[in-house]
């Protein structure tokens, strides 16, 4: 190699490494890294109906922040609340989980969401860092919450609109709606926390939003997701000015960037969880508890139903084989004639969730239990005929309880259960 090839190549590589190092430590000193999560809405772990719906859960959110903990030196990681599912019995045992699993991925903060208010504030966990901003009273959540992440000084506040809870009328409002009075209050309380960083995380409508916005007291607004379509995620909020990035719905994914001063609307992208991102195994055990519960409510439910059992209005397809030989064995060679083999094999066959769309009738006078309703297993004739007992046993007076079928599919082939799913494609492969 000639001299001054050399004396070049170590040229760059100097001015290259001084350009890196310079780079990196201006990076390090003040760089923030955001990720916003939310609206997990129950949906703890995705049922693996479709690999093209295989996306978010917790176990995998756990994996994704170790990942990003180990990657960036200054995480804020904040959630927008509105995790529980709607209540329900199964729904306490998932509030718990839900709640086992925050401890483990350490939010700075959870904006209070309808869903939890739903079950009330005695089912929160005092160990999270719930937060709500714009209530009139003391609900023992904090109501405002500092941080320090490189030197800067984050404060973030939490705004829970009155239009998505129910309020008693007859009084004073608890949660009090964006006006005049509270932007002013708000203002000048902010001016007083000298922070370098403010945030809110917001969850309302447009023209909440844009009051916020015009009060210009936030560095930046995150928005809770009002959208329940996990397969047209909409990921952002408009006021007639600008955008605001909304977090995805059913946790499907994370919200993620770097934290910009002084813009409201900072870019951030998806990250959306799938199956990459392994199940964390510190969550597992808190899986498997739930589970069980979900198996011993199973039973415990099963007493109180059997007495329901008498009258079902469902023969099963045995019956319906008698006469419609051809028919029924095109339906064996389905999928179908295996769905509730395919539940037993994630041991998901006692969890009634999984069961409402791979056996016949539950909760309608069907399917109790493998024991008791060994004719009404797996999705049969009755699920897209209706419940045809009558019509079994008197066809020429009884017409089948369902005369448009075509019109059954959408109840179990829908969301992340199906994302594929167009009848012109799956008819023909069940047609008979
Ligand atoms: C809303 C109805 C619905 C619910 C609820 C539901 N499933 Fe499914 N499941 C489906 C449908 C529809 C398919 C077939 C999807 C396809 O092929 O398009 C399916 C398929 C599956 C498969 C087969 C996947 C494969 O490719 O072999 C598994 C496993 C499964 N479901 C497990 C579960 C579990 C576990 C739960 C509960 C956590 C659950 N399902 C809840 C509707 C449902
Ligand atoms: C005892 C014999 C018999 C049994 C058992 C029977 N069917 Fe039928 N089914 C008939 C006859 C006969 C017809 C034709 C009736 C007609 O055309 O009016 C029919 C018609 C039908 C039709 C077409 C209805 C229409 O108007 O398009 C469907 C769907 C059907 N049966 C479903 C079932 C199902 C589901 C079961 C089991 C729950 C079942 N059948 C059990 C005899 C039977
Ligand atoms: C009660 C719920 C339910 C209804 C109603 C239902 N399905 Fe399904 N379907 C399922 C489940 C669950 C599976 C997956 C079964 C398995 O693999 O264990 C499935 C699987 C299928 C598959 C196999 C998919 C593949 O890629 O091989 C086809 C096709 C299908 N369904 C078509 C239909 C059509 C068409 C309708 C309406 C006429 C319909 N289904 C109604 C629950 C349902
Ligand atoms: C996944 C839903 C689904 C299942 C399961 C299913 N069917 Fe059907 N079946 C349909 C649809 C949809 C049609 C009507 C198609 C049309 O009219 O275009 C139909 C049509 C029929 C007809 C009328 C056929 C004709 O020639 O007019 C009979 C009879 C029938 N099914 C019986 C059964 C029996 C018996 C079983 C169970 C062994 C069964 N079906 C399972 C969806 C289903």
């Amino acid at each position: 190699m000639n001299a001054r090839l050399t004396l070049m190549i170590i040229t760059i590589l100097f001015a290259l490494n001084i350009v890196v190092i310079g780079l990196g430590n201006a990076a390090n000193d003040t760089k923030i890294w955001l990720t916003a999560t939310g609206d997990l809405r129950g949906e703890i772990k995705p049922c693996g109906c479709s690999p093209d719906g295989d996306m978010g859960g917790l176990l995998r959110r756990a994996t994704y922040l170790d990942k990003v903990r180990a990657t960036q030196a200054s995480v804020l990681y904040v959630d927008l609340g509105n995790n529980f599912p709607e209540p329900s019995e199964q729904g306490h045992l998932k509030t718990e989980v839900i709640q086992q699993a925050f401890k483990k991925l350490q939010p700075q903060v959870i904006l209070l969401g309808p869903n939890e208010l739903r079950y009330g504030i005695a089912t929160l966990d005092q160990a999270l860092p719930y937060l709500v901003t714009n209530v009139s009273v003391d609900w023992s959540i904090q109501k405002t919450h500092q941080t320090s992440l490189s030197d800067q000084r984050i404060v973030i506040w939490g705004y829970l609109s009155p239009t998505q809870i129910y309020q008693n009328k007859n009084e004073a409002p608890v949660v009090l709606p964006v006006g005049e009075e509270l932007l002013l209050q708000w203002k000048e309380q902010l001016q007083t926390e000298s922070a370098d960083y403010t945030i809110l995380l917001f969850r309302g409508n447009e023209e909440e939003l844009a009051r916020f916005e015009k009060a210009e007291i936030f560095d930046l607004i995150l928005t809770g997701s009002n959208n329940d379509d996990e397969l047209n995620q909409v990921l952002e909020m408009k006021t007639s000015t600008n955008v605001f990035p909304a977090i995805p719905t059913k946790g499907q994914g994370a919200l993620e960037g770097v934290l910009e001063k002084g813009s409201q609307t900072t870019q951030l992208e998806v990250e959306w969880l799938l199956d990459r991102y392994e199940d964390h195994p510190s969550l597992k055990q808190s899986f498997k508890d739930y589970d069980e519960a979900v198996k011993a409510l199973f039973f415990s439910n099963l007493d109180r139903m059997e007495k329901h059992q008498q009258d079902s209005p469902y023969a099963g397809n045995e019956t319906c084989k008698t006469c419609h030989i051809q028919q029924h064995q095109i339906w064996s060679d389905s999928r179908h004639s295996h769905a509730f083999d395919t539940l037993k094999k994630e041991d998901k066959h006692f969890d009634l969730e999984c069961l409402q769309c791979h056996v016949v009738g539950l909760n309608q006078q069907g399917f109790l239990s493998p024991e008791l309703t060994s004719n009404l297993m797996n999705v049969q004739c009755e699920n897209c005929h209706g419940p045809s007992k009558t019509h079994a046993s008197n066809p020429a007076q009884v017409k089948p309880a369902n005369l448009a079928p075509q019109e059954a599919c959408a109840s179990c082939h829908k969301g992340s259960h199906s994302p594929l799913f167009q009848y012109s494609n799956y008819w023909p492969k069940i047609r008979h």
